[in-house]
């Protein structure tokens, strides 16, 4: 995995100059940020794979820095206090190489010796922002972690706007997901299990399971219809229908969040259901440009949705009618999307809870995770869908309206979602994703 040294340096000014402000607003003179710690499942010597506090993880982009401290000063050098055990049980953390020149590191076999280090060398500081997870070692400094809240919402909220660093690595990102699911797609289109399909996605996109950014969304059929299905069944199903993967990849601690979805007998409708909402994807991230609202693109996508229920028949009122009576909230029961970055859902796409019910006052839709207007350099997400879920229109007020033997004709297909990865730009918007399959299907 390459990492742009040159690049990295800049990203880090640009860190130090946003966190010395941040830090000067809320009155704190530093911060200490700990990568946090694994532990171990309840009665068990076993834990779940370690993942860095994303807060840590953008400055010291590297997976494995248990138990590391960062101090964060302003006009001094980041300090970097590096726990590296003797274990001949585990293989230690290594200090990266990139890390030479742009930290102060001190690396420590003995946590009683780092904790003394880290009070030594925060003993003059009078305010100290606690940022992370590791609570213990806060009590053990003696810093409080009290009224945080608003400095951390402010750094979440700062961690939308992506670094030229932070995009080469979703790019990379992007370029190993991609990988993935080009042979993921080769699986179904030979016949493959949702297990087999899985195998050639991590095979390909070269991750192991622990890796991906998320579990990988491996469903056929009516499986589709689980917004997050989480089994990967070993056998092929007697008929396959349709096949949705959602699936991404890790470059240097960034997320990509992938989804397609293939009809298995290309030209039946379900397949010009996928063009369909394809196109409406399409034209709907074709508009996007600074200053609009997300909610607002949300909404257009439910009135894009109300008319192809229309038109594939699914309703039998007018387009108006199905979106007025949230008869396209039981279709598209998700959000349009979220801001991407070194969290699959990164946090910070509201601003608080008050001005995030001011930004979608009729509160229709709570699962939107993504409620704030477009700026440059946020990257998010773009991923509307159709599926065919009982549940759902089992619980719409007014049913009347629904052409129930045209949805029941679809619940074994699932649902469609298709998710691309956008960058907002100055003059208006990258795509991520798209340009990297059409250059894989081009060779
Ligand atoms: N892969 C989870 C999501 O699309 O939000
Ligand atoms: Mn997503
Ligand atoms: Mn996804």
């Amino acid at each position: 995995m390459s990492f742009d040294r040159t690049s990295f340096r800049d990203h880090i000014e640009f860190l130090c100059r946003e966190w010395e402000r941040v830090l000067n607003e809320h009155q704190f003179d530093a911060a200490l940020v700990p990568a946090g710690s694994n532990s171990n499942y309840f009665a068990d010597d076993q834990s779940p794979p370690f993942r860095p506090n994303p807060h840590f993880a953008r400055w010291v982009p590297e997976p494995l820095t248990e138990n590391a401290v960062l101090l964060i000063r302003p006009g001094v050098m980041p300090k970097l206090f590096f726990y590296q055990p003797d274990d001949f049980w585990y293989v230690p953390p290594q200090v990266p190489a990139w890390a030479d020149g742009v930290f102060d590191v001190a690396v420590y076999r003995d946590t009683e010796i780092q904790i003394k280090d880290i009070a030594a060398t925060t003993h003059a500081l009078t305010n100290i922002a606690y940022v992370g997870p590791d609570t213990e070692l806060a009590g053990n400094l003696a810093i409080t972690t009290d009224d945080l809240g608003p400095l951390i919402d402010q750094l979440d909220y700062g961690r939308s706007f992506k670094t030229p660093f932070e995009i080469t690595n979703m790019k990379g990102a992007t370029a190993i997901g991609v990988r993935g699911h080009l042979a993921a797609h080769r699986a179904f289109s030979s016949g493959a299990s949702e297990f087999d399909i899985h195998m050639a996605y991590l095979e390909a996109s070269k991750q192991t399971e622990s890796e991906l950014p998320y579990p990988n969304i491996i469903a056929l059929n009516e499986h589709a219809g689980t917004l997050h299905y989480q089994h990967y069944d070993r056998d092929t199903p007697e008929h396959v229908h349709s096949f949705l993967i959602d699936a991404g990849g890790k470059c240097n601690g960034y997320h990509s969040d992938i989804t397609r979805t293939y009809s298995a007998t290309p030209g039946d409708d379900f397949d010009s259901l996928i063009n369909a909402l394809d196109e409406k994807q399409q034209a709907l991230i074709s508009d996007i440009s600074l200053g609009l609202s997300y909610l607002d693109l949300h909404e257009r996508m439910h009135h894009d949705i109300a008319e192809l229920l229309v038109a594939f028949e699914f309703v039998t009122c007018s387009p108006e009618a199905a979106f007025n009576q949230r008869l396209t909230d039981a279709f598209f029961p998700h959000g349009l999307g979220h801001l991407l970055g070194l969290q699959t859902h990164d946090v910070g796409s509201r601003l608080t809870a008050t001005q995030a019910e001011t930004q979608d006052p009729s509160g229709r839709f709570p699962t939107l995770r993504l409620a704030r207007q477009i700026e440059a350099n946020q990257v998010f997400t773009v991923e509307p869908g159709i599926y065919f879920i009982p549940m759902l229109i089992d619980s719409v007020e007014n049913p009347s309206d629904i052409n129930r033997e045209r949805f029941q004709a679809f619940v074994p297909f699932g649902g469609i979602r298709i998710e691309d990865n956008i960058l907002a730009t100055q003059d208006g918007h990258e795509n991520l994703t798209r340009p990297v399959f059409e250059a894989a299907l081009a060779q």
